[in-house]
């Protein structure tokens, strides 16, 4: 055989040797990094993603190009792959439905999703399960919003019900003035509000499930948001071991009672007293243990993948004393090529990670560094010498 008849990968057989075969629905940074962590364990991993240019298109030739909502294109996709999962909370919980309905395997459920990409209905199940949120309103004129002014009290967050990342689908509100500029900058419709909340700091737990109800839970960690995006985490977080259990308690109860299955990010608030609310629930990796992939045992990605696939689940114990983990992101419209990269790679004990991006803009997370350390004040001083060296922007 010339190599010119040699058969490309995507026309071989579908079992050649795969321990599985996994398809992930999306294909950004996060189902790059879970299939890396499927690679591992000798999984055939597949992705379906909107558009051929993505963070996972470079691990594979089995990417395929279509909408989440194209039930065709969808059946064709399931029908190579064991088990279906999801990168990220956009795809419709009706899509996953479809599937599971002809027979397919996906997790996290439709039914999980279904509870939790709504951020109203997702408040209402954390309610209905006895978990503590910040009080909210649903709102359907910019007169309800008064209205729940007048019950919650300003300052009021009003958020979009669907399809908010990192602050896109926030608008604080200090007092009546912006209701109207709010209320229109975030489409006027499929809206909530939620009562600001007195944060002294923001923590978050990677809870991983099983297909056999297993439950794992990672450290508390701290995260810092500017801008309303993820700036850092720090793990273990340095708050008294009683709250640390309060919180991971919390998370716990968050996903069995959305009945997850694979790794979830929990979002909670801490305030100054030592209450604690919970924020929000991702049903997928959460940007919040990237971390989890130096400094545990085993990392979410590799146990998202053991979650779904129905295998046994690996420890989240951390193996570090303390890591840091700083996002990398773009400061402007510029091509994603990195810049100071090199520099970054002089720094011993700091772990560059770098998602292939092919456009860099303001805020968007191009990839992140962390690193581990004896002390959380070495493994921070370490990631921001790393981070530091690292750009985006336009060659000057
Ligand atoms: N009710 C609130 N009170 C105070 N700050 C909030 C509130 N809701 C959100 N925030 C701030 O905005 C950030 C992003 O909000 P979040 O609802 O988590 O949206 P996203 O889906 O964009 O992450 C939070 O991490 C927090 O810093
Ligand atoms: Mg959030």
């Amino acid at each position: 055989m010339t190599p010119a008849d040699a058969p490309l990968l995507r026309d071989l057989p579908a079992t050649h040797g795969a321990s599985a075969r996994l398809g992930i629905l999306g294909g950004g940074q996060l189902a790059r990094m879970t299939g890396l962590a499927a690679l591992s364990l000798g999984c055939d991993v597949r992705y379906f993603e909107r558009t051929a240019v993505c963070p996972a298109a470079w691990l594979t030739p089995q990417l395929v190009v279509g909408d989440w909502a194209d039930h065709a294109a969808l059946a064709a996709f399931a029908a190579e792959v064991d088990v279906i999962t999801i990168e990220n909370e956009f795809i419709d919980a009706a899509s996953l439905l479809w599937l599971e309905e002809r027979g397919h395997r996906v997790f996290p459920t439709a039914a999980s999703l279904a509870l939790i990409q709504d951020k109203l209905i997702q408040k209402q199940t954390l309610v209905s399960a006895g978990l503590p949120v910040a009080g909210f309103r649903r709102v359907d004129t910019i007169a309800d919003v008064h209205a729940a002014a007048r019950e919650l009290g300003w300052p009021l967050v009003l958020k979009t019900r669907r399809d908010g990342y990192d602050g896109k689908g926030n608008f604080t509100l200090a007092g009546p003035d912006r209701v109207a500029e709010g209320w229109s900058k975030l489409g006027g419709r499929g809206l909530f509000v939620e009562a600001f909340w007195p944060i002294a700091r923001e923590l978050a737990v990677i809870v991983t499930s099983g297909r056999d109800g297993t439950l794992v839970s990672y450290p508390v960690v701290e995260t810092v948001q500017k801008n309303h995006i993820c700036h850092s985490v720090e793990a273990p977080a340095a708050i008294p071991a009683a709250l640390a259990a309060r919180a991971t308690k919390l998370a716990r109860s968050a996903i069995a009672g959305v009945g997850g299955i694979g790794s979830f990010g929990v979002e909670l608030f801490l305030s100054e007293s030592g209450e604690i609310a919970i924020n929000e629930l991702a049903p997928r990796v959460h940007n919040s243990g990237h971390y989890t992939l130096e400094a545990c045992a085993c990392s979410q990605f590799e146990n998202h993948v053991r979650a779904v696939l129905g295998w046994p689940l690996g420890s989240p114990r951390m193996t570090a004393p303390a890591a840091v983990m700083l996002n990398l992101l773009g400061d402007s419209a510029a091509p994603g090529q990195p810049l100071g990269l090199s520099q970054a790679l002089r720094i011993p004990d700091a772990r560059v990670h770098l998602y292939g991006k092919a456009l860099s803009g303001p805020g968007r997370k191009m990839g992140h560094v962390t690193a581990v350390g004896e002390t959380a004040a070495l493994a921070r001083a370490t990631a921001a010498c790393a981070a530091r060296a690292i750009h985006f922007g336009p060659i000057s």
